[in-house]
């Protein structure tokens, strides 16, 4: 079984890439939305949610954790995987994929303000960003849009346009999504950004290395598919968002 968690709905952009590709065995997802959003947290306070949230998938017969957030994975993954004996998938900050196809040199990168400190994303932009420029942007409001189920229309717009133009006004011609709840907006970033921009969304490669894992690990999704999800707050919008998107 595979278990997988965000701060909200948001992880349902990484479940639902997994579930293309294991379309069989079982699932469960949690969102922690009492305690959304988690960009703004202390690493000590989201360490302790991820920990409650482990126990909670594994109780649930979880055998390999998918961390669906790129605030918590930066936060929490290490001590994660210092304290449980079972194996934890973490989010990828796309700044690869990104330099290697920008042609402007620009990279736009959108997240919250926790993943652009963390130590993973500096590490992966000194590895990868070299001879490119980038420029970051915290997506102000995005993740309460996604909660709110605000995807599209013209407040959701106004919103989205307030960080992602400033990216734009840079030249950026890629933008690297660091933030799971980012892709389910993005037919509203495409109405704002001109055509012929690339956005990067991390959730196919994060699938491929969840397969890569469960393969050494012996890890099997068999028989037929069956998806629970779980919340600390109402469940109204993750629900929702799962027949909507899934
Ligand atoms: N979906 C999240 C992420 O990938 C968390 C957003 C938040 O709770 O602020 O970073």
């Amino acid at each position: 079984m595979i278990g997988i968690f965000d701060s909200g709905a948001g992880g349902l952009s990484v479940l639902r890439e997994i579930l293309k590709a294991m379309p069989r065995g079982e699932y469960v997802y949690f969102s922690d939305n009492a305690f959304c959003p988690y960009g703004e947290k202390t690493p000590e306070f989201i360490q302790d949610r991820a920990r409650a949230i482990t126990d909670i998938l594994r109780g649930e017969g979880a055998e390999i954790i998918v961390v669906a957030c790129n605030t918590a994975t930066a936060a929490a993954i290490s001590t994660l995987r210092a304290e449980y004996p079972i194996p934890f998938i973490g989010m990828e900050p796309a700044v690869k994929p990104a330099a290697l196809g920008t042609r402007s040199g620009v990279i736009g990168v959108l997240a919250t303000a926790g993943t652009l400190k963390g130590s993973k994303y500096l590490k992966t932009k000194g590895n990868w960003g070299e001879g490119c420029k980038i420029v970051e942007h915290v997506g102000k409001g995005f993740v309460e849009l996604v909660e709110n189920l605000e995807l599209t229309g013209e407040h959701a717009e106004q919103v989205v346009r307030e960080s992602l133009q400033p990216l734009l006004d840079e030249g950026a011609d890629t933008i690297v999504l660091g933030c799971t709840h980012y892709p389910f907006l993005l037919d509203t970033m495409k109405r704002i950004a001109p055509e012929g921009i690339r956005f990067i969304d991390p959730a196919p490669a994060v699938t491929r290395r969840l397969m890569d894992v469960m393969r050494q690990e012996g890890i099997k999704q068999e028989g037929g598919l069956s998806v629970r999800l779980l919340s600390s707050g109402s469940p109204d919008s993750l629900e929702k968002l799962y027949q909507s998107v899934i």
